[in-house]
């Protein structure tokens, strides 16, 4: 608990990001994961291997865009660094234990950047969505950008912004999260480079017996493409959370998909 507090102290961030929620999130992922590495081993597995698919048969191999780099365990970070010649890890928060571990490694760069567009909306001094630095998605040496499990955390932050501040809220479209969801997918669908999409789609939550008893549509209403493949994460195992229920949620993976994102798009 200690540690928690410290690290979210030292970790810098604006704040509309602390508004979001961001640095609490990345915090208790750094502890969560922590304490969970033997049941969350299996989903960072799979998703090494959808990316070391999507890095299969590139014809360059420049740099590799990490959107939601977070504490970079969901990546294969050393294939990475083996077949590219820069990684940069894009998050809005980089803890200051992400920064250590790279803190020698000259091929890392690190970008922070609200990858929402919102925060400036929700804090009243933007009209509308900020669309995050092109190039993160359609720079001229990008070849590979993997969206990290990061589009089912965006409208989480705009979740727990619009809940903290109810009168600003009322002043914002009602239709906000989805618009977040979406927005995130345009981004993608702009890249000039292979996309790989990783993301958790549902979260279920079941009790002892195996009932379903709560049940969160991650996409906010936003219908995804039918994924390469998908796999069940149990995000937080009976007794994390609640001593009588676990949370089990829906991964979909996609080694290519910004041509599926246009295709949607134009219909
Ligand atoms: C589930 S974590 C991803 C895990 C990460 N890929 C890893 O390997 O540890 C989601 C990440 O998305 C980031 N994130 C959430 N909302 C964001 C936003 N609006 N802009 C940028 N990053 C955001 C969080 O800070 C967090 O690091």
């Amino acid at each position: 608990m200690l540690a928690e507090l410290l690290l979210s102290a030292v970790t810098p961030a604006s704040r509309a990001l602390r508004g979001m929620g961001l640095v609490t999130a990345s915090v208790g992922l750094w502890s969560r994961g922590a304490r969970r590495s033997r049941e969350w081993g299996p989903h960072y597995r799979r998703c090494h291997a959808a990316v070391g698919r999507a890095m299969g048969g590139l014809s360059r191999r420049r740099t590799a865009v990490v959107l939601g780099s977070g504490l970079v365990r969901d990546v294969p970070i050393a294939e990475l660094l083996d077949q590219f010649r820069h990684v940069l890890l894009v998050d809005a928060v980089h803890l200051p234990t992400v920064r250590a571990r790279f803190a020698f490694e000259r091929r890392v760069s690190f970008v922070t950047a609200d990858l929402s567009g919102l925060a400036g909306w929700l804090e009243g001094t933007e009209q509308g969505r900020v669309a995050p630095d092109p190039g993160l998605f359609a720079g001229e040496d990008v070849d590979l950008v993997i969206s990290a499990n990061l589009l089912s955390q965006i409208p989480l932050g705009v979740e727990t912004f619009l809940v903290d501040h109810p009168d600003r809220a009322r002043t914002l479209p009602d239709d906000l999260l989805a618009r977040s969801v979406r927005g995130h997918l345009d981004d993608l669908a702009q890249a000039r480079a292979r996309v790989c999409l990783l993301t958790d789609v549902v979260m279920e939550k079941r009790d002892r017996a195996g009932a379903l008893t709560d049940r969160l549509d991650l996409m906010r209403g936003v219908p995804l493409p039918r994924p390469d493949e998908g796999w069940d994460w149990t995000v937080a195992p009976f007794g994390e959370l609640d001593a009588e229920h676990e949370y089990v949620h829906r991964v979909h993976a996609y080694a290519d998909v910004a041509g599926v994102l246009r295709d949607a798009a134009t219909g």
